[in-house]
């Protein structure tokens, strides 16, 4: 899938500043949502940085890197869908509170017919490659990498939601289906339309796919 010679790994607390980093730039500069509310790499970056020490202790989120610098080119930051959430969300930017809202909604509506529990539902969070790495398949290697893992640890389901055309086919081509969708175009946040510049993504999705042992 890949003429880049990439190594796949389970993350550490050692990976921490430089995920953060990673994943700060990525999402800062092509993510669609982060994009369109203006989050700067280091507003990102701090969002990010509230995961690390959860990503340590549940041993879930995989980092990829390139086999001949060792440089991080790539990760997805995954939890357990029933674990609780980092503290030090009242750090965080404002701007964010949109994207909340609007990936919120489509959690609401998944797990109001499916009690979470522990151990049971991963939640592929944030998957980000770098920009001069990007197409090269690295992105279907990290969810096939974390479904693995997941699967090793007992988990049955897989959970993402993907925010853009390209996650989309990424995680429909990894075998994930769509369960929920919302609409950039139609979401209002405190009576604000704050994502009328991505109309062209259509809308966010949740996306679930079984694992099976
Ligand atoms: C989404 C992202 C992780 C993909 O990483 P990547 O390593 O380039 O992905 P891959 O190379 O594994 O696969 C990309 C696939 O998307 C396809 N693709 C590219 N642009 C596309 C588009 N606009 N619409 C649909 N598919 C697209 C590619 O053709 C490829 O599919 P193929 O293998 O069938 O040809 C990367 O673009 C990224 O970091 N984006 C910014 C952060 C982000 O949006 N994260 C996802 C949030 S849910």
């Amino acid at each position: 899938m890949t003429n880049t010679p990439v190594t796949y790994h389970l993350f550490t607390r050692a990976d921490a500043e430089e995920l953060s980093r990673l994943l700060g730039e990525v999402f800062a500069h092509r993510d669609p949502p982060a994009v369109a509310v203006g989050l700067t790499a280091s507003e990102f970056q701090t969002f990010v940085r509230l995961y690390g020490p959860k990503a340590d202790a549940e041993g879930l989120t995989v980092v990829a890197r390139s086999a001949a610098t060792g440089e991080m080119i790539g990760a997805l930051l995954a939890e357990d869908s029933a674990s609780a959430p980092p503290d030090g969300f009242d750090q965080l930017s404002s701007k964010f509170n949109p994207i909340f809202d609007i990936l919120g909604q489509l959690d609401t509506e998944y797990f109001a017919a499916r009690p979470r529990r522990l151990g049971e539902s991963l939640h592929l969070f944030l998957l980000g490659v770098a920009q001069g790495f990007a197409g090269h398949g690295i992105a279907q290697q990290l969810v096939a990498e974390s479904l693995a893992c997941g699967g090793r640890k007992g988990y049955r389901m897989a959970v993402t939601e993907a925010t853009n055309k390209t996650s989309q086919h990424v995680f429909r081509k990894l075998g994930f289906f769509e369960r929920v969708r919302r609409s950039y175009c139609d979401h209002l946040f405190e009576g604000q339309a704050h994502f009328v510049s991505i109309t062209d993504q259509g809308g966010p999705m949740l996306m679930n796919r079984e694992i099976t042992p």
